[in-house]
């Protein structure tokens, strides 16, 4: 008994993948919109500001970030009770999170190619960035192991429509939201050290400003 309190238990799909958590309110959704309203969107005021968006998503500053260093190479098993419940937590919704993007920027790469390649660049190169953050959340689960099946996600989990602008804004503000709660995160680790030690890469700071900064001023 005390060993479950110690080491919260969580449901399984199969040995090792956790069974996604219920949708409520609060998890991350999944997206589609209207491809078609997004390939004729007239991007013609921003241009300039998003080939200048492009062009620094394309040099890929982040590529060497991520990496799971030395400081991967430990146990996790002091982290108990409580607080491994949340942080599983975290890791799920975050990863869920980020595979959401990637999903969605994939899918309007895909159907806007050669239809408005300018959009379909940059939603390309997100996917690549959100696709990579996924994988490192999905690894840090494994520390607990665990892990999620991306692929039955991306076949059970319900898609909600969004217009176009508002995947726009929602693209803005979840970067920009998931941009500060990994600053705390990081902070908070900093702060209290032998809590949770963990330290996200930095690059997640300079990758989520870099683009809601440019995002900031080419959507209206
Ligand atoms: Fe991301």
């Amino acid at each position: 008994m005390v060993d479950s309190l110690r080491k919260p238990e969580f449901e399984e799909l199969r040995p090792g993948v956790k069974k996604p958590s219920e949708d409520t309110i609060l998890t991350p959704r999944f997206y589609t919109t209207d491809f078609e309203e997004m390939a004729q969107m007239d991007l013609s005021v921003n241009e300039e500001e998003l080939k200048a968006l492009i062009a620094e998503f394309r040099v890929d500053y982040n590529r060497h970030h991520f990496v799971r260093n030395e400081q991967f190479q430990q146990s996790w098993d002091h982290i108990d009770g409580d607080t491994r419940r949340l942080f599983v937590e975290f890791l799920e919704r975050s990863c869920t999170a980020e595979f959401s993007g990637f999903l969605l920027y994939k899918e309007l790469s895909r159907k806007l190619k050669n239809r408005n390649p300018l959009l379909a660049e940059g939603f390309l190169l997100m996917s690549r960035d959100e696709a990579r953050h996924a994988g490192f959340l999905n690894k840090s689960l494994s520390d607990f192991n665990l892990s999620l099946d991306l692929g039955f996600l991306t076949s059970s989990k319900k898609y909600t429509y969004f217009k176009p602008k508002f995947i726009l804004y929602a693209t803005y503000l979840s970067e920009k939201i998931g941009y500060w709660r990994y600053i705390t995160i990081i902070d908070t680790s900093k702060r209290i050290p032998k809590k949770i030690s963990i330290r996200f890469s930095t690059s997640l700071r300079t990758g989520a400003k870099t683009r809601t900064a440019t995002v900031t001023s080419s959507m209206p």
